[in-house]
């Protein structure tokens, strides 16, 4: 698996879309992956807003981007995805500061650890699945005003260590398969939202950014951190580079006409048989309503 990745670390996407004016929002842009989507987007004209739970972050990484990328045009707002009251609070406020949404990049995550949300989910179903999920739907209506727009849900190749419980999706055993459950649940989610808004100028893509030199450790011991660090170095990719296949499908021309792909190294990547099933799909996506209360 590592071999893979850094063999297929240098593709670049071939950008084709101009984003001038173009409003992307960053689910966990402060840091890794999301912070160098966002300084590629603002570098390329495009009205950049990053929500974070953490405001200090945030702000520092506001700072980071606006400089790197030589705009002034980035901004941050406040979002616990742990929280789903502050889902709706920062869905509220969106709507009504912001007039255009053309891009959503569904980011953030927590890796696998055993802790619970402020709403009792285990922290990676309820943060990495159900926060995406309630968010992108309260701001659809938006995303359709502004079609053609894109929804972009990163999620990890490891989906394919795990199979959704539906008994129990709120599964919080073993942190490194809840993980995989919930990044799973990414990509029929994504499948799911393509199927919903065929025809109605909103595509959707689940991206896999490869093993990314990120800030995901900091929630594990000293030891482990320095352990990670060390195969980091050797193994992953800079998070600049993870970054390229977020920015293929939220700006190719090429990616656009794959709604519902799963999209690893700039291109289109075939799924294992059991997380192409349209059926689990929709199941999920009716069992997510019910548990943010959206029905
Ligand atoms: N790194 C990899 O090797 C790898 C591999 C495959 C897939 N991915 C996926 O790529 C994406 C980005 O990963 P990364 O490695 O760049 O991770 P990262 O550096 O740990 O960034 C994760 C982001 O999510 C935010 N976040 C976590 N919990 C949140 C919450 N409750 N509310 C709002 N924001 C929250 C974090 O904010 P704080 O700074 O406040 O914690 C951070 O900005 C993730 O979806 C991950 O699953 C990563």
């Amino acid at each position: 698996m590592l071999i893979f990745l850094l063999s297929s670390s240098g593709h670049k996407p071939h950008l084709n879309m101009n984003l001038l004016l173009f409003l992307f929002v960053f689910l966990g842009g402060n840091s890794g992956v999301g912070k160098d989507t966002a300084v590629s987007m603002a570098m390329r004209g495009a009205r950049v807003i990053i929500a974070c739970r953490d405001l200090d972050k945030a702000e520092k990484a506001v700072r980071e981007i606006k400089f790197k990328s030589h705009s002034l045009n980035v901004f941050h707002m406040e979002l616990d995805l742990a929280n789903l009251r502050s889902v709706r609070e920062f869905c509220k406020n969106f709507i009504q500061r912001e007039k255009r949404l053309d891009i959503l990049i569904n980011n953030a995550a927590m890796p696998g650890v055993l802790d619970c949300t402020d709403d009792n989910f285990s922290m990676c179903f309820g943060v990495n699945h159900l926060g995406h999920f309630l968010l992108t739907n309260l701001l659809l209506p938006r995303l359709r005003e502004c079609a053609p727009s894109r929804v972009v849900t990163l999620t990890c190749s490891s989906y394919k260590y795990q199979k959704l419980d539906f008994q129990d999706l709120n599964y919080n055993l073993l942190p490194f398969f809840t993980y995989c459950r919930s990044k799973l649940a990414n990509i029929y989610f994504s499948q799911e939202l393509a199927r919903i808004t065929e025809g109605k100028g909103v595509t959707s893509y689940a991206v896999h950014p490869g093993f990314v030199q990120s800030s995901w450790t900091c929630h594990y011991s000293v030891l482990f951190r320095m352990l990670m660090q060390v195969i980091m170095w050797m193994f992953f990719v800079s998070s600049e580079i993870g970054a390229q296949t977020v920015i293929y499908c939220a700006v190719s021309d090429e990616a656009a006409k794959h709604s519902g792909g799963y999209f690893v190294d700039c291109r289109p990547a075939t799924l294992r048989p059991f997380a192409r099933d349209a059926g689990v799909a929709k199941k999920l996506w009716e069992a997510s309503e019910r548990l943010v209360k959206l029905v």
